[in-house]
């Protein structure tokens, strides 16, 4: 029932959203991933839903349920997730990246299971080597006619200091900070919107709560449809 009484700030709009972790396989069977439940991401794209958005959610794997009457797109990998994201940026009024993706993939995964004793030999742990992935926040930022974008940085420390400046880096008007040890599994988080004005720090609330701050944060500061 409070969800159905949220302003509808976002009416018309289009908003595409990455949540989750990102996975990348070793083998087979074996995945490499970053910490994330998904729970910050998903409850954006459920707060972006109540206040009328059309929402599109590409999300890595996790066990949450699809919010109500999102669309949602599941991917595994960074790569992955990069094309789904391209495939629906040119149509999104907004992009909201709050997926923890992978910085690297494993680049010499092995198409077959790797085993601890190949023939004879014990094989001893595989010595695994690496590849960056694409950063689809700086991809998406760099578009012609991209939507309006929000980043998300999770950091352990001197949050103040690399969130401002990975803002920056990125090239986008809003960036919510938070430290990872607070929010990470938790259903609780502490947001810091970082924008052009400065640092706007929001209270400690509930996921669904901070997210719904968020989206009317978002709302304000994007630009409206055109009549
Ligand atoms: N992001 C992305 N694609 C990537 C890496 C990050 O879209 N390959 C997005 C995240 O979803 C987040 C923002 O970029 O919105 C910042 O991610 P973060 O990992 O904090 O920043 P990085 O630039 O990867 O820097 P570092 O991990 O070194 O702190
Ligand atoms: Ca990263």
């Amino acid at each position: 029932l409070i969800a159905f009484f949220q302003p509808k700030v976002l009416a018309g709009r289009r908003v595409l959203i990455t949540a989750g972790p990102t996975t990348e396989r070793i083998d087979p069977v074996r995945v490499i991933s970053n910490r994330s439940s998904g729970k910050t991401g998903y409850a954006i794209a459920r707060a972006a839903r109540e206040a009328g958005a059309a929402v599109t959610l590409v999300s890595g794997p996790t066990a949450l349920n699809t919010p109500h009457g999102v669309q949602r797109i599941n991917v595994e990998s960074a790569r992955q997730m990069h094309d789904a994201v391209m495939a629906h940026a040119a149509a999104a009024d907004i992009f909201i990246a709050v997926a923890a993706v992978a910085d690297w993939h494993v680049a010499n995964a092995s198409d077959h299971k790797l085993k601890k004793i190949e023939g004879q030999a014990v094989s001893g742990p595989p010595a695994l080597k690496f590849a960056p992935n694409p950063d689809i926040l700086a991809d998406v930022a760099q578009m012609p006619n991209r939507p309006w974008c929000v980043g998300f940085a999770a950091e352990t420390e001197n949050l103040h200091e690399y969130a401002a400046a990975k803002r920056r880096r990125k090239g986008i008007p809003l960036l919510v900070g938070n430290l990872a040890q607070e929010s990470m599994d938790a259903d609780t988080t502490t947001f810091i919107l970082f924008d052009d004005a400065g640092v706007h720090p929001l209270p400690r609330l509930p996921k669904t709560d901070a997210a719904r701050k968020l989206i009317q944060a978002i709302a304000h500061r994007s630009p409206q449809h055109p009549p």
